[in-house]
């Protein structure tokens, strides 16, 4: 057994039956995202005992679950999404990798699961990516390819009482993957859903945990059934303050020159992708400020052109605009065309992750 903070290694043990080169290439001709999976995954174990052990690279596979480990219950689970890029000379890096690495030890505190030390949630990845390096698109100028990590960490203690769960299981898993949108970057439509919530004060929108997700899919449907492509969520307080979509954070831009997006209340998923957009808009000369917004601010200068760019970021999506917003009686056309701070920011963004252009910021971290 090694204790993964003080060894920090996840020692690698490949599977004898492999892919073979001609499938893996055949499923990075045509990644899709998030359907198929390389050839291993890192993981390790926790115990109150022994804390963090066993971290390990090992064959991808099923997994044996006690039915009634916790997670299966009580939902005590969180993850996180990153992308692996491969650059030109044939390197592969990833995007603020520690903030990651924060964002899931916050989420691992509000769902009572042991946090996972920077070093040892960086150590996995790279071991992972090392392993299965072949898995990773080869760089092609506009490909947009990459792979995509997903760190995750579970209750698996076998219980049905509902506390924090004594034994917990933390895996990465890695998927080829395109464009998350297949159509392109084209403006998507949004429904604002007035029915459901995604969080309220105390609860557990800034984490990253599979329940948000769970209750996201109702309204999704609902979003469906309305003709849109995903939901925009307000505040469950006042019903008027913009929050987020439903795995993507919002922007705006002001005909002044001014790049707003809704302040972190603890209710919203603090994105790395919108972390940078902010960054990245002040290098553009825009006066980058994260502000209360409301639905009425939005509708309101959208119609007097206040509002010139409306878009969505994230990592899965990168910056995508939003084309229309449509709520219960009524909708808003915003553009048929992708604005030029959204094409700006996202191609900025874009340069740096594929290593087109140099990284003033320091974001990116090599994996390979
Ligand atoms: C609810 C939600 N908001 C925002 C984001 C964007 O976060 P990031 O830029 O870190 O991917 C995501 C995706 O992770 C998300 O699921």
């Amino acid at each position: 057994m090694s204790d993964v903070s003080a060894s920090l290694d996840f020692p690698v043990t490949r599977r004898a039956d492999a892919t073979s080169t001609a499938a893996r290439e055949a499923t990075l001709a045509n990644p899709g995202f998030g359907k198929k999976f390389t050839d291993h995954m890192a993981a390790a174990a926790w115990t109150p005992q022994a804390g963090w052990h066993d971290s390990r690279v090992v064959a991808y596979g099923p997994l044996q679950l006690d039915p009634a480990a916790a997670v299966l219950h009580y939902a005590q689970e969180i993850f996180e999404g990153l992308k692996a890029y491969r650059h030109p000379d044939g390197s592969v890096w990833t995007f603020r990798p520690q903030v990651n690495a924060a964002r899931f030890a916050a989420s691992a505190q509000r769902l009572a699961l042991p946090e996972l030390p920077e070093v040892a949630f960086l150590r996995s990845l790279e071991q992972l990516v090392a392993t299965d390096v072949d898995w990773v698109p080869a760089f092609a100028e506009g490909a947009e390819t990459s792979l995509y990590l997903r760190p995750f960490m579970f209750a698996d203690e076998a219980f049905l009482g509902v506390r924090p769960a004594d034994a917990v299981t933390y895996l990465v898993i890695a998927s080829p993957s395109g464009p998350y949108f297949s159509g392109g970057i084209k403006p998507i439509s949004l429904w604002l859903s007035t029915q459901y919530a995604r969080s309220g004060p105390g609860g557990t929108g800034a984490a990253k945990c599979g329940g948000n997700y769970a209750s996201s899919l109702a309204a999704q449907i609902d979003a469906t059934e309305h003709g849109c492509d995903q939901v925009v969520y307000v505040d469950v307080v006042e019903r008027k303050w913009i929050e987020e979509s439903g795995s993507m954070n919002i922007c705006f831009v002001t005909r002044d020159g001014e790049l707003i997006t809704p302040k972190l209340t603890g209710t919203i998923l603090d994105g790395v992708t919108r972390r940078s957009v902010l960054e990245l808009a002040s290098d553009l000369g825009l006066r980058a400020d994260e502000r209360e917004i409301s639905i009425d601010d939005w509708r309101d200068g959208a119609r007097s052109g206040d509002i010139v760019e409306s878009f969505a970021c994230g990592t899965a999506a990168v910056i995508t605009p939003i084309g229309s917003l449509k709520w219960e009686g009524g909708s808003i056309e915003l553009a048929t065309e992708p604005g030029p701070v959204a094409v700006q920011i996202r191609q900025a963004l874009l340069d740096i992750q594929y290593g087109r252009a140099e990284d003033t910021h320091g974001w990116l971290y090599q994996l390979a």
